[in-house]
């Protein structure tokens, strides 16, 4: 099938210069655009012919009536004039809207230049984020249009590219910087909300720290209108200020939104090298603790009352869906071993109800997290760097759910933590199909989690060691290297 413009791969021409646009803070300001920039360009262009054309009629002989000559080069600025006006219709016709889903891709939704906006590339270069940026050299110029408000099917949604001087007919400009996010699951799930952020902020690292004025959030192509509470507060405290997320009120389905400066993601953190993750945690961390008014020192200075650096270690609990079937001996196991290092402090917490800066808090308060594999452990990241991670999951899961069961492992190792490794219960709920049957996986998914008494335990204790161990090492050394600030401030 025929696919794409190929020119939108790359920034191919380095002599075209993107146009600088003022920076602008603006919620959402509509301006209903029929071309005011293009009929001062066109009368610009032909009052400078009509001045060439009278300079050069200076050395002419002198026509027998000074009126008519005017009319008459007046006339010939009046047919300049509509000419370009015409060839601008064409322009302004010629915009092409496309399928925001394009289901010819539906088997490769989320490779290459995926199924969402399939015929654009992204823009992407060695070991930073992949995206792309409208108007850019790579979009010669034109900005993105949008067009649909669909939330149930994204193939009826649309967007096209159009230069400024062209918009499409009806078109309504946004003005200010403007995130498109592609998702591919929801914003809901503090996981696959994280996702979705991290690549909006490694672009604003990398570009003067630049906020949005506006987020348009898609999933498969469907807009969605709410990020959930932890990634709402996550993405205020961020970029400072709550996100403003369009609904394009008082948009008709079939009118095009076009934006003065667009920024489109769609493969999370993919192409991201090591050191720009680690930046990029670094970043939300610094700026979630700000924002819940937590010190940003870090856990080196807290000791106990004989001066020893605290080892903190967190059970992180869950309710219902892989939670321990029994909490109190899982507790009991840890606080067993915890007993026996000196400086140790032992938590428990529940994932269900604590605030988001309750949760903020609570991670920069650990060393050490405990916790059944689930979307909670996503809050790893706002620990100190090289804090611990010790994650346990029901039976069934290492053959049957597949590779995003690493996620956590993938996460700690993006913002610089230590995965100190796994339990895999042997045991749980009966499938009566055959084991690696993924029908068992209904089952499997939702299954408590057991323990053993000797493995924990153990566990615990090589984990502890090992932390306080690094602890002691680090209060000695005590290169006080206090940060007061976060980058981007
Ligand atoms: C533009 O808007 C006008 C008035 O709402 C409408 O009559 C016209 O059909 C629209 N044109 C296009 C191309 O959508
Ligand atoms: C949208 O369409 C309706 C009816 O088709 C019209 O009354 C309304 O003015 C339109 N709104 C805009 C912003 O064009
Ligand atoms: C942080 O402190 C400021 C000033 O005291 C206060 O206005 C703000 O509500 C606090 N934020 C949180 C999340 O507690
Ligand atoms: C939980 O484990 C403890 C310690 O092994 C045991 O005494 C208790 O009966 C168990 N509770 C349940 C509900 O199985
Ligand atoms: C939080 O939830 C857990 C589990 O449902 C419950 O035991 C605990 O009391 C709750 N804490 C608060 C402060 O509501
Ligand atoms: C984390 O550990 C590594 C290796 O031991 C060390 O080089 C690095 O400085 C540590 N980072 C922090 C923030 O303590
Ligand atoms: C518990 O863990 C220990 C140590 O790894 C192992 O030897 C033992 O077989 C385990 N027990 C059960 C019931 O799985
Ligand atoms: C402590 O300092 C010494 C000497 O400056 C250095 O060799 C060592 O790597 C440091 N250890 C840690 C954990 O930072």
């Amino acid at each position: 099938m025929a696919k794409s413009p190929p020119e939108l791969s790359r920034p191919t021409n380095p002599t075209l210069k993107r146009p600088s646009y003022a920076k602008q803070r603006t919620t959402m300001s509509f301006s209903s655009f029929y071309s005011p920039r293009l009929s001062i360009f066109l009368l610009a262009l032909c009052g400078a012919l009509f001045t060439f054309y009278n300079i050069q009629s200076l050395h002419a002989p002198v026509p027998s009536s000074p009126s008519w000559s005017l009319m008459h080069q007046w006339e010939r600025v009046s047919n300049c004039i509509q000419e370009f006006k015409s060839m601008a219709e064409k322009l302004q016709q010629a915009v092409t809207f496309l399928p925001l889903k394009d289901l010819r891709y539906a088997d490769k939704a989320l490779q290459g230049h995926t199924w969402f906006m399939s015929s654009m590339y992204d823009t992407h270069e060695e070991g930073e984020v992949q995206y792309q940026q409208f108007p850019s050299e790579a979009s010669k110029g034109r900005l993105l249009c949008l067009k649909g408000k669909e939330t149930h099917d994204g193939s009826w949604n649309s967007y096209a590219l159009a230069w400024p001087e062209a918009l499409p007919i009806n078109a309504t400009l946004l003005k200010g910087l403007t995130f498109v996010s592609y998702n591919h699951y929801n914003y809901d799930n503090i996981w696959h909300g994280l996702s979705a952020m991290v690549p909006f902020v490694a672009w604003h690292i990398r570009n003067g720290c630049e906020s949005p004025s506006r987020w348009i959030l898609y999933h498969w192509g469907e807009l969605r209108f709410k990020m959930g509470p932890w990634l709402r507060t996550l993405t205020e405290a961020t970029f400072g200020g709550a996100p403003y997320i369009e609904s394009f009120e008082g948009v008709n389905d079939s009118q095009p939104v076009c934006f003065e400066k667009a920024v489109v993601m769609r493969h999370n953190e993919g192409g991201m090298s090591r050191d720009r993750r680690i930046e990029t945690y670094d970043l939300i961390r610094c700026k979630a603790r700000f924002y819940c008014n937590l010190s940003l020192e870090g856990r080196i200075d807290e000791v106990n009352k004989q001066g020893l650096p605290v080892t903190s270690m967190t059970l992180f609990m869950r309710t219902g869906p892989r939670s321990f079937k029994n909490e109190s001996a899982v507790i009991g196991i840890f606080e067993k071993e915890c007993a026996k290092i000196d400086g140790c402090r032992l938590m428990v917490a529940y994932s269900n109800n604590l605030t988001f800066c309750e949760q903020v808090k609570l991670m920069s308060l650990t060393d050490i997290l405990v916790s059944p594999h689930g979307a909670q452990l996503t809050n790893m990241f706002l620990m100190d760097k090289n804090s611990s991670v010790m994650e346990f999951f029901p039976k069934g899961w290492l053959k049957l759910a597949g590779v995003g069961q690493y996620v956590f492992q993938w996460i700690a190792s993006w913002s610089g933590m230590r995965h100190q490794g796994e339990w895999r219960d042997p045991d749980g709920d009966e499938c009566p199909y055959a084991e690696d049957d993924r029908r068992c996986m209904s089952i499997y998914k939702s299954g408590k989690i057991g323990f053993n008494e000797t493995y924990f335990g153990e566990w615990a204790k090589n984990v502890l060691n090992e932390v306080k161990a690094r602890k002691l090492k680090e209060a000695a050394n005590k290169s006080s290297a206090s940060t007061s600030g976060c980058a981007c401030d």
